[in-house]
């Protein structure tokens, strides 16, 4: 798909047009300045050639008006550059509070999706337009990057931490994305289509593609398999170990009286490296779950954790997840 101005992919998301917009207008700058020097030193060389061989030219003296002049217009451009640009960098990269999150895994070569409903996809997402919609990122193993050039977001996934990015699509459709990150021999292979539908088609696709649990269910199930619960009690209400209800999105003191906030990164690095923060009034004696679980089943245990937070409750726009044992969604 084309927009009607050549080499500029389509535009489909709220962002995509501030995006252009500071691109147009660098753009604008650079070829006015390039074209308005070239034409001056044109203009120069002709007007002022040696006319014949014993000219001397007249000396010149400083001119501190020209001098102010020729500093000050360029420094204003140069900041309308960096505020504007600025401003859309941070519009697009904070990512909004009530955005639909959807859980990212890259590996060579194939993007793994999951929604917190827990419909699971490979190389496709499928999501509702004019919704807010939250990747959270990781890697299984090198550094990937999830472009999406009608969206005009790209953001690196990497190895050993969660990366996020964000849109809000406005208008249905098919959208290429890609791997933007040489990864390895299938890089170029690796991407794929987020598709974009009316809410009620999506709620639609949805529910005919219910098949897993929810992260958050599978992240429980797994808390209580890896034996969490007998530290952090079997709700999350703590014990040995400090309590989960409600930490996610709070602010916890360490005992170096340090005071970090409970993201997602922060909950990952607490599973795979307890030893790295140690919260205010507990002993180190958290094992690592380092090589016990693997990035899809982490997230999980973030949603889960997550799930558990009063302060930010589940943004279910789906019903929750019928159990049945259908294969992993093929969607269309
Ligand atoms: Cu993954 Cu390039």
């Amino acid at each position: 798909m084309q927009s009607s101005f050549p080499f500029i992919p389509e535009s489909a998301s709220t962002l995509s047009g501030d995006v252009d917009a500071v691109y147009f207008y660098i753009s604008g700058v650079t070829v006015f300045f390039t074209t308005l020097i070239s034409l001056v030193v044109i203009f120069f060389v002709i007007r002022y050639r040696r006319r014949n061989p014993f000219e001397i030219p007249r000396p010149i003296e400083g001119s501190t008006k020209l001098e102010t002049l020729w500093s000050v217009i360029p420094l204003v451009i140069a900041m309308s550059i960096f505020v504007w640009g600025a401003k859309v960098y941070f519009a697009e990269y904070r990512p909004p509070k009530n955005a639909l999150e959807v859980y990212v895994v890259g590996k060579q070569w194939m993007w793994k999706f999951q929604h917190s409903t827990g419909q699971r996809e490979i190389n496709e997402l499928h999501i509702p337009v004019g919704q807010k919609i939250k990747l959270i990122m990781a890697s299984e193993d090198v550094i990937h990057d999830v472009f999406v050039p009608a969206f005009r977001i790209k953001a690196d996934v990497v190895p050993g931490k969660y990366t996020s990015e964000w849109f809000e699509a406005t208008k249905p459709g098919r959208y290429h994305f890609f791997c933007a990150e040489y990864c390895g021999m299938n890089h170029s292979g690796m991407g794929g289509w987020v598709v974009v539908m009316e809410p009620a088609e999506f709620e639609n696709w949805l529910s005919g593609n219910v098949s897993q649990l929810s992260p958050a269910t599978a992240g429980r199930q797994m808390f209580e398999s890896l034996g969490c619960a007998s530290c952090h009690g079997a709700n999350g209400e703590g014990g040995r170990g400090p309590a989960l209800l409600g930490l996610f999105g709070s602010n916890v003191v360490l005992n170096n009286n340090q005071t970090v906030r409970a993201d997602e990164g922060y909950v990952r690095e607490s599973i795979l490296n307890p030893q790295a923060k140690i919260v205010s009034g507990f002993g180190p004696i958290m094992p690592s779950f380092q090589g016990q679980v693997n990035e899809e089943q982490l997230l999980q245990l973030v949603a889960f954790v997550k799930s558990l937070s009063t302060t930010k409750p589940e943004t279910p726009t789906t019903k929750p997840p019928v159990n049945a044992n259908v294969k992993p969604s093929a969607p269309h």
